[in-house]
């Protein structure tokens, strides 16, 4: 689908926080929205009139105003937070709207069943580096959802980076694992950068060696589709040091403590919806 053919009369962005922002530097980067057409609304008017200025486009606090008249509603506020706001704007949002939901935990079935409608529901779980367009992108159409529905999501989240279409029974492993997983790997970069730290490395050096490390590692992981072990044992010349350093690894427990990080991340994103605290 070439980018002109996406026809939206009016895009409401609800809740443009930290992810909703990264979606609408995306959607508005790649041209497929242009920023009059767009209305975003946060719970703060000092936000929304920063985002305002910023982006050239309409932001408030009042959703009710949003989505009036608008044909694609994207969804990213807090899971606890979706099903107030589809009782708020139930009666003003149009039959004919598709709505994509970006909130972790929130099923397209319950927003579905708020609605009351056959609603088309596309539930997507990106991640932040959609702000740049290297996202990674999940995404499970709902019931009523079309094909055509799901390549509007497709079209719209492939501007901010890789997509995949899943089933939905598969969000919540997604959204510990791609969703949260910048949290990791930064917390993986600062303690490489750390190690280089120790051993005279400046800082700033340091972090920039890490960062394309995992960058280009990464890249070589999908450009090549070789198992990372494969890879791995490229890099490790016998009796050389990196075998040192993979030892160290697993005496740290590496391994077992990054799948059990997804499986937390995983299990909570679970329980997210239901606004549980512990
Ligand atoms: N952050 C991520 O990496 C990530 C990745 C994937 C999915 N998600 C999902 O994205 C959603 C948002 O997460 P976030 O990290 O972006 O949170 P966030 O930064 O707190 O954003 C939430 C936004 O919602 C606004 N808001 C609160 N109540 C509102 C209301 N009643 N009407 C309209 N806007 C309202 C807030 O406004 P103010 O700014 O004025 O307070 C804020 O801008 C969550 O469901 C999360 O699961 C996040």
């Amino acid at each position: 689908m070439a980018p002109h053919s996406l026809r939206v009369k009016k895009l409401a962005l609800i809740g443009a926080g930290k992810l909703g922002e990264a979606l609408l530097s995306g959607v508005l980067g790649s041209q497929l929205v242009s920023p009059e057409r767009v209305h975003a609304t946060v719970a703060h008017q000092p936000r929304a009139n920063a985002l305002a200025e910023k982006y050239k486009i309409q932001a408030g606090t009042d959703n009710l105003r949003a989505v009036k008249g608008a044909d694609l509603v994207l969804i990213a506020l807090k899971p606890q937070q979706v099903k107030a706001f589809l009782e708020e704007t139930q009666k003003a949002l149009s039959r004919d709207a598709l709505l994509i939901s970006a909130a972790a935990s929130v099923t397209t079935a319950l927003i579905e069943g708020a609605l009351g409608h056959k609603a088309r529901v596309v539930r997507a779980m990106p991640n932040t580096p959609c702000l740049i367009r290297q996202g990674m992108t999940a995404i499970a159409r709902g019931r009523f959802a079309t094909d055509a529905d799901a390549k509007i999501a497709e079209r719209i989240f492939s501007s901010m980076g890789r997509v995949v279409i899943v089933d939905e029974k598969h969000m919540d492993a997604i959204t510990g694992l791609s969703a949260s997983g910048p949290a990791y790997v930064y917390t993986i970069i600062e303690s490489l950068a750390e190690g280089g730290v120790k051993m005279g490395l400046p800082r700033e050096l340091s972090t920039e060696l890490t960062a394309q490390t995992l960058l280009g590692a990464s890249a070589l992981v999908l450009q090549t589709g070789e198992h990372p072990a494969k890879l791995k044992d490229v890099v490790t010349t016998p009796a050389g040091c990196t075998i040192d350093g993979l030892l160290e690894l697993e005496e740290g427990g590496l391994r077992v403590t990054l799948i059990k990080a997804v499986v937390r991340a995983a299990q909570r994103a679970r329980q997210l919806v239901e606004g549980q605290n512990t």
